[in-house]
C-alpha cells in the first residue's frame, strides 16, 4: 500500500498492525524517537484543523523527522488557482509523506495519482477521514478491550459528518457489532452507506431520532457535531443545531462502562459537566490520534521505501465517458481530470464516481 485515502484501503490485519504498533509507541516512546531521522511530512491543510493538523505533525517530530506545510488554502498556491494534481507534483520534491485535508471530496485521491510520495487523507469535504478512524478504533481496543460484539451509537449529523462514514466502513468489518443511528431525519445517514455497506455487510442497525431512549443498550456512544460549514442553507443549520446535547442526567441512563467518544471540535453537543465522568473518553481519544498517526507514518513510509507500492487497478472503469455531477466533488473544479467511474449496479445504470465515490445514475444516453 503506498497511500491512505480511504479507511478500506487498510485491511483488518493492516489495523490490528498499526493498533498494535500504537499501543508499544505508548509504552516505548523512546524506541521510536529517531525513527523517521531525516524525513519531512508536508501538511496540506485547505480547510481548517486543530487535532488532526497539529497530531499529525506532533507525531512526525516525536519520530524525529520534521515538518513543512500550510494551514490555510488562502497562504498557499492555491488561492492563485494552482490544482491540487500540480501542488502533489511539486511538493513530491520537498516532502517524504504528504497529509491533505481538502473541502472538496476526492482532493487527497487525486493528490496521491499526481505525487511520488504517499499520501494520508486527513479529510476531504463530506466524503471521508480515515486517520479519525484509525483514532477512533485505538480508542474503542483500549477503552473496551475489543473491537468486535459492540453496540454503537452514532449520534448528530450523520449525513455530512465525514468521521461516521469512515468509522461505519471499518466497523462492519468485526463481528457482531450492532449501530443505533440518532439523527434528525434531516440528518439522516446517506442511503448509499445503509444500503451498500451495512446491508451488505449483514450489520443490523436501527435508525432513531430519541437518543434518551437508545442510551441503555450502547456500548460506545459517538457524538458529533452538526456540521454547519456543509450546509447548503444556513437557516437550515439554525434549526437544527441543537438537537442532541449529552447531559449529566442522560448519562444515568447509559451502562456503567459505556464509553462516549467525539472526533472534536465540541461545540454544544456533550455539556461540560461530562467531562469528569471517567465514561467520557474524547480528550484521550485526541491524544491516541497523535500515536495512531505515529504508526502509520511509519508504515508508509517503510513500505515506499521498500517499494512495496501497489499500482492502482483502473481495469474496467469508465473514462471520460460519463462526469461526475457531484458540486463537491474535485472534478467539479480542477481542469482536465480524467472522470473515472465504476459501474455498481447493471441493473439499475448505477455508477460510482472513483473521486467522491457520489453514485450516480445514467442511463446510456445520458453523459
Ligand atoms: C472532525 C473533522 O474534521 O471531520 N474533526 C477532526 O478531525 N477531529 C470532526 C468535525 O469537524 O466535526
Amino acid at each position: 500500500m503506498r497511500s491512505l485515502i480511504n479507511i478500506l484501503d487498510l485491511s483488518v490485519a493492516d489495523l490490528d498492525e498499526l493498533i498494535a504498533t500504537a499501543n508499544d509507541i505508548i509504552e516505548n516512546p523512546k524506541k521510536y524517537a529517531e525513527a523517521c531521522h531525516g524525513k519531512k511530512l508536508a501538511t496540506l491543510f485547505y480547510e481548517p484543523s486543530t487535532r488532526t493538523r497539529l497530531s499529525f505533525e506532533a507525531a512526525m517530530l516525536e519520530l524525529g523527522g520534521s515538518v513543512l506545510g500550510f494551514s490555510e488554502a488562502t497562504s498557499s498556491s492555491a488561492a492563485k488557482g494552482e490544482s491540487v494534481a500540480d501542488t502533489a507534483k511539486v511538493i513530491s520534491g520537498y516532502a517524504d509523506i504528504i497529509a491533505m485535508r481538502h473541502p472538496l471530496e476526492g482532493a487527497p485521491y487525486v493528490a496521491a495519482r499526481n505525487a511520488s510520495i504517499p499520501v494520508i487523507n486527513a479529510g476531504d469535504g463530506g466524503h471521508s477521514h480515515p486517520t479519525q478512524t484509525l483514532t477512533d478504533l485505538l480508542t474503542i481496543s483500549r477503552e473496551k478491550g475489543r473491537l468486535d460484539h459492540l453496540t454503537i451509537g452514532l449520534c448528530g449529523d450523520l449525513k455530512y459528518g465525514r468521521t461516521v462514514h469512515s468509522l461505519i466502513e471499518a466497523m462492519v468489518r468485526y463481528e457482531g457489532v450492532k449501530f443505533v443511528l440518532i439523527s434528525p431525519e434531516e440528518l439522516e445517514l446517506p442511503g448509499y452507506i445503509k444500503h451498500e455497506v451495512l446491508e451488505k455487510h449483514g450489520v443490523a442497525y436501527t435508525q432513531t431520532t430519541e437518543l434518551d431512549a437508545a442510551m441503555p443498550e450502547l456500548d460506545i456512544l459517538y457524538m458529533t457535531r452538526i456540521q454547519r460549514e456543509r450546509f447548503p442553507d444556513p437557516t437550515e443549520y439554525e434549526r437544527l443545531k441543537d438537537s442532541y446535547i449529552l447531559t449529566p442526567e442522560k448519562m444515568e441512563r447509559a451502562k456503567p462502562d459505556m464509553a462516549v467518544l467525539h472526533p472534536l471540535p465540541r461545540v454544544n453537543e456533550i455539556s461540560v459537566k461530562v467531562d469528569d465522568d471517567p465514561r467520557a473518553c474524547y480528550f484521550r481519544q485526541a491524544r491516541y490520534g497523535k500515536y495512531i498517526r505515529m504508526a502509520l507514518i511509519l508504515k508508509l513510509l517503510g513500505e515506499h521505501e521498500q517499494g512495496l507500492d501497489i499500482p492502482e487497478d483502473l481495469s474496467g472503469c469508465f473514462r471520460d465517458t460519463l462526469s461526475c455531477r457531484n458540486p463537491r466533488c474535485i472534478t467539479s473544479t480542477e481542469q482536465e481530470l480524467t472522470q473515472y467511474f465504476r459501474l455498481v449496479n447493471p441493473q439499475e445504470h448505477v455508477y460510482r464516481c472513483l473521486y467522491c465515490e457520489a453514485k450516480e445514475i445514467f442511463k446510456t444516453t445520458n453523459k
